[in-house]
């Protein structure tokens, strides 16, 4: 087993065992609070019992699928250490081959965050994955975009990204504005879309 996987399991195990006497460990900056007590809480009542897909994990966003208590939860990540961070239905996958591993409007909800120039990073993996991502939510799904505005992180913003033109502004969930920059320091922002009901 390499090494990485191992020590993100053991790390996962301690986790766990802190989150079940209560002590829950995790970043406590006001980027992190808003996702965790307002966003992603606000976005899970608005899911109720729909499919939500959570891309990208990491040791602090191991228990997110428990912030969406009545719905159906997976995760995806393309790095297979981060595994042991994921949820019980885990996809192993880059962003870009998404379509392979869930059917069309399948989805009811994708919270991306921390990707887009955080390992998804060239044009045109940015452009499919999100484009694939669009062809996986359902008329009327939710995508919630996290990304840093700083080099060299920001190379290609969301603005820049075509296939995001099939979807339309709406607000973060829990908010009242479409777009926010949730940390200064690293200009932490988060811009919520919506992909458009389909006509009768
Ligand atoms: C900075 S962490 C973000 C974790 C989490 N989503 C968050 O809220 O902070 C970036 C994660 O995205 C994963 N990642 C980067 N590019 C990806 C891609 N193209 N497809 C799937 N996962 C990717 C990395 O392996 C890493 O675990």
């Amino acid at each position: 087993m390499p090494a990485r996987l191992q020590v993100y399991r053991a790390m996962a195990r301690v986790l766990g065992t802190f989150d079940s006497l209560g002590w829950r460990v995790g970043y406590r900056y006001g980027d992190r609070q808003l996702l965790e007590k307002v966003i992603l809480p606000a976005l899970a009542r608005e899911v109720g019992v729909g499919h939500v897909l959570l891309v990208g994990c990491a040791w602090y966003t191991r228990d997110y699928p428990d912030l969406f208590p009545t719905s159906r939860v997976t995760t995806l990540d393309v790095d297979p250490a981060k595994s042991p961070f994921g949820a019980e239905r885990h996809i192993v996958a880059d962003m870009i081959a998404l379509a392979a591993h869930l059917p069309p409007e399948s989805l009811d909800a994708v919270v991306c965050n921390g990707v887009l120039g955080w390992g998804l990073d060239s044009p045109d993996d940015i452009e499919t994955a999100f484009a694939s991502a669009v062809a996986c939510l359902r008329p009327g799904g939710h995508l919630l975009l996290g990304w840093n505005d700083i080099p060299p992180y920001n190379a290609v913003p969301p603005d820049a990204v075509a296939a995001l033109d099939e979807v339309y502004p709406r607000a973060i969930p829990g908010l009242d504005q479409h777009s926010l920059i949730a940390l200064e320091r690293n200009q932490h922002c988060y811009q919520a879309f919506q992909k458009p009901e389909a006509r009768s």
